[in-house]
């Protein structure tokens, strides 16, 4: 029987459905092949109930959203101090993929830009490149509580055609933030950002965030509660790139966007909120993904910040 918040998600849904605007990623070409009108949402509450419409199922890569999971390893590993040698949290108002660092720091700004993101690939410790993945990979699994794979299609597709990363790597190790190959980190973070989720799975690995770290429905720890505080800062004043300020004070939710087409935002102590949408805006993120957040900010109001 349908209680009050399926009638909310169907609600949003049904409206979002008739927004076709946007347009797939096609610079990494296997991106340009995915069904463009798949339309999910799920919100799963930090005690592991999910509730679902759409298409919650499809499998599609994780990308950027990779980003905040990473980082909160890189945080585990090196702590605080170690990886703000590296990296700011600073918002940097400008594209995802900007071959920038901070003028007066020559750190990236924040871990949510490539930039920052190829830098915390490089941080997570490992006998070797494969060790550093598994790392990765199992981690995000103890988030989705389930086993998560690689799209290797998509990894290949990505490696094949992503220069400006790798240009971002060799700027990086110029200016010694990386101090060992950068192709190799470049390379990491490539795979990373080729995992396969659904928005179920999204659902999920915000709701472990909910949920001061813990998996709700494993039980199992994927980070420490002092780091999520960390990584939700820096999602809500970086997650959405040059759309931050915006998503923030439309929707008022700590959150990460995908060129994949997914989104997820996070309400602490709460839930968690997956979308997955593939057609997306100028700034990189989903846009019924950015509408059906914003709507059930709305709605449920879950604006907190
Ligand atoms: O670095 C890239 O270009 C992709 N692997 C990920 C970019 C991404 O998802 C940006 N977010 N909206």
């Amino acid at each position: 029987m349908p209680n009050v918040v399926d009638g909310f998600i169907a609600a949003v849904y049904d409206e979002c459905l008739r927004n076709r605007d946007g347009a797939l990623a096609d610079y990494i070409p296997e991106l340009d092949a995915v069904e463009p009108d798949s339309f999910g949402i799920c919100i799963a509450t930090s005690d592991g109930y999910v509730y679902e419409v759409g298409d919650t199922d499809v499998p599609f890569t994780i990308q950027s959203i990779s980003k905040p999971f990473t980082y909160g390893l890189a945080l585990g590993d090196r702590g605080l101090a170690g990886v703000a040698e590296k990296i700011d949290v600073e918002p940097s108002g400008e594209p995802f993929n900007e071959i920038s660092l901070d003028p007066v720091t020559e750190r990236p700004r924040n871990p949510m830009i490539n930039a920052g993101a190829i830098t915390s690939a490089s941080l997570i410790t490992g006998a070797s490149a494969s060790d550093r993945f598994e790392r990765i990979r199992a981690t995000y699994s103890r988030y989705a509580g389930r086993e998560l794979a690689i799209n290797d299609s998509v990894y290949r597709s990505e490696a094949r055609t992503g220069h400006r990363n790798r240009a971002i790597g060799h700027m990086l190790r110029s200016f010694d933030i990386i101090t060992d190959d950068p192709d190799q980190a470049v390379d990491t973070y490539f795979q990373q950002c080729s995992i396969d989720v659904t928005c179920r799975d999204l659902s999920m690995m915000a709701a472990t965030m909910a949920n001061n770290g813990v998996n709700p429905t494993t039980h199992e720890r994927a980070l420490s509660t002092e780091l999520v505080e960390r990584v939700l800062s820096v999602m809500t004043t970086c997650g959405m790139y040059d759309a931050a300020g915006t998503w923030v004070a439309d929707v008022g939710l700590p959150a990460k966007s995908g060129v994949g087409g997914g989104v997820l935002a996070v309400l602490p102590g709460q839930i968690g909120i997956a979308v997955y949408s593939p057609r997306l805006d100028e700034h990189g993120n989903s846009v019924r993904g950015v509408q059906a957040c914003r709507m059930l900010s709305r709605e449920l109001e879950l604006h907190f910040l």
